[in-house]
C-alpha cells in the first residue's frame, strides 16, 4: 500500500511535473500549495492529474467566511483537485461550504513550533468537528508521534491522518506511521534532494517497512 504524498512545493510548472513523473511510481497522491499555483496557475492541477495519474491533493488551507470557501473550492475542484484542505478554526459552515463541493482534509495541529500556541489548545475542539462532519481526513503533525497517537485515539475510525513534517522538518515516517498515521507528506526532503526518484523509493521502503 502506497502512503506516501509528495508535496511540491516548486514555483516552475516544467520542474513540478518532472518532479512528480520520476517520483509517481511510489507516491499515493502529489499535493500543491500556494507557491506551484502561484508559480504554474491553476492548470498545474490537471496537468499533475494527467502526467502521473494519481490524485491531487490541493493544500490551500482555506480559512474563510462561508460564500468565499465556496467561490475558491468551486474552481480546484473544477481544476481536478479531488481534496482540499481547510482550517477548521473558521467553523462548521466554513467547511460545509467546501465540503459539499468535494471531499476535504480538516487541520486539527499544525506541526511547526508556532502550532503550540494558537491550534494546539484547540485541537479537542477541531477533533469534535472533524468527528461530526466526517471529513475524509485530518492533518496531524508529524513532528510530534505523542499528538498523532492521541488525535487517533479521539478521532472516528475511518477518517484518516495525513502527516506533514516528516524529514525537514525532523518528523521521522516510520515512528508516525506507527503512531496511527495513515500517510506522510514529504516536500523538501524529495522535491530538493539531488535524485527525487531515490529519495521517494527509500521513503517508500522505509514506509513498507512499518
Ligand atoms: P516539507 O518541505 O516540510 O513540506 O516536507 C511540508 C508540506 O506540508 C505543508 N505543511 C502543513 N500543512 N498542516 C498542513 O496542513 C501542517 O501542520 C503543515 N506542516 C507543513 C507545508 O506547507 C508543505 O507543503
Amino acid at each position: 500500500m502506497k502512503r506516501l504524498i509528495l508535496a511540491l512545493d516548486v514555483y516552475e510548472r516544467e520542474r513540478a511535473l518532472e518532479i512528480a513523473e520520476c517520483t509517481a511510481d511510489y507516491l499515493w497522491a502529489v499535493k500543491v500549495n500556494w507557491p506551484l499555483i502561484i508559480g504554474s496557475g491553476l492548470g498545474i492541477i490537471t496537468e499533475l492529474r494527467q502526467v502521473t495519474g494519481l490524485p491531487v491533493i490541493a493544500d490551500l488551507k482555506l480559512a474563510d467566511i462561508p460564500n468565499t470557501n465556496r467561490l475558491i473550492a468551486k474552481r480546484v475542484f473544477d481544476a481536478g483537485a479531488d481534496y482540499i484542505i481547510a482550517h477548521g478554526f473558521v467553523g462548521r459552515d466554513s467547511l460545509n461550504a467546501i465540503m459539499e463541493l468535494g471531499e476535504t482534509i480538516i487541520v486539527v495541529e499544525m506541526s511547526h513550533p508556532g502550532a503550540e500556541e494558537f491550534i494546539q489548545p484547540a485541537t479537542d475542539k477541531l477533533i469534535e468537528l472533524a468527528n461530526e462532519l466526517e471529513p475524509f481526513g485530518v492533518i496531524a503533525p508529524a513532528t510530534r508521534p505523542e499528538r498523532v497517537a492521541y488525535i487517533r485515539s479521539k478521532l472516528k475510525p475511518g477518517i484518516k491522518i495525513l502527516t506533514p513534517g516528516v524529514g525537514a522538518q525532523g518528523g521521522k515516517a516510520g515512528k508516525v506511521l506507527t503512531a496511527g498515521a495513515d500517510y506522510v507528506i514529504v516536500g523538501r526532503s524529495i522535491y530538493a534532494s539531488e535524485n527525487p526518484r531515490e529519495a521517494a523509493r527509500n521513503l517508500h521502503r522505509e514506509i513498507a517497512g512499518v
